[in-house]
């Protein structure tokens, strides 16, 4: 059972600042299970409470989750003097603590987890169960020998070796001398991917992540637009988390 003042139950939600909030209890524009409470400091079962704001119910959501097609152009940040970020394209949010879930390039687009779960986040890019997959189109032909090197594991520079990453080649384009991969990866390094590429002499083009731990982008969504992930994407992201503490 959660218990939170009343006051920080509607900041959370985003009712206003937790000044305007204690307001708006004290003018009795806030009734808990039927009865207008008038004191800030009530405390509130987040689980069983009901709570109305000028008759309309506030339910609570102590963790929130989306699941975002991250277009180009937009930093993986909460916050940015500069650029756009990543939170600014959730606009249907309650949370004010939401944050992406590992960071993707300006340049890359797919793939990214925004929630306030830091536990979740903390289990998904843990060295033991991280996993990614990435769509590219690289320049050049990419071939046997370069899906070999990638399984060894990459030497990137002296301080880098990459872990072993599973390297599938979907098509290569004559024309344009470019070729269309899969890869698979178990660290998210800064630049991780391009830099594996240029090991090899080739170049990234394009990026998009595709998938995260059991997470697979929902491709119905544009660069740019978002959702809720569902009750079972969520489940499963948690079971994983599970079954790999225990096993
Ligand atoms: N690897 C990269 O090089 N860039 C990304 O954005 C993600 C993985």
């Amino acid at each position: 059972m959660a218990k939170i003042r009343l006051d920080k139950y509607l900041a959370d939600m985003q009712i206003g600042t937790r000044s305007a909030v204690k307001e708006y209890i004290r003018k009795g524009r806030v009734r808990v299970n039927e009865a207008v409470v008038k004191s800030p400091e009530q405390k509130i079962d987040t689980e069983t409470d009901t709570v109305l704001y000028d008759d309309k119910p506030v339910g609570y959501h102590t963790y929130e989750y989306f699941m975002l097609n991250k277009p180009q152009g937009v930093v993986s940040a909460t916050q940015d003097t500069k650029e756009k970020t990543v939170t600014e394209l959730i606009t249907e949010k309650n949370r004010k603590d939401l944050f992406p879930v590992g960071r993707l390039d300006k340049d890359t687009e797919g793939l990214l987890l925004i929630t306030n779960d830091g536990a979740l986040s903390h289990e998904l890019l843990s060295p033991k169960k991280h996993v990614e997959t990435y769509f590219a189109e690289v320049m050049g032909k990419i071939g046997q020998a370069e899906v070999i090197k990638f399984k060894e594991g990459l030497v990137i520079d002296t301080e880098f070796t990459a872990l072993p990453a599973v390297l599938e080649v979907l098509s290569f384009d004559e024309a344009k001398n470019t070729s269309r991969i899969r890869v698979t990866i178990h660290e998210g390094k800064f630049h991780q991917v391009k830099r594996m590429f240029e090991a090899v002499g080739s170049e990234v083009l394009y990026l998009k992540r595709l998938s995260m731990g059991t997470l697979v982008l929902d491709e119905s969504l544009a660069p740019g637009a978002y959702r809720r992930l569902t009750e079972q994407e969520i489940q499963m992201l948690k079971e994983t988390r599970n079954i790999k503490k225990n096993g």
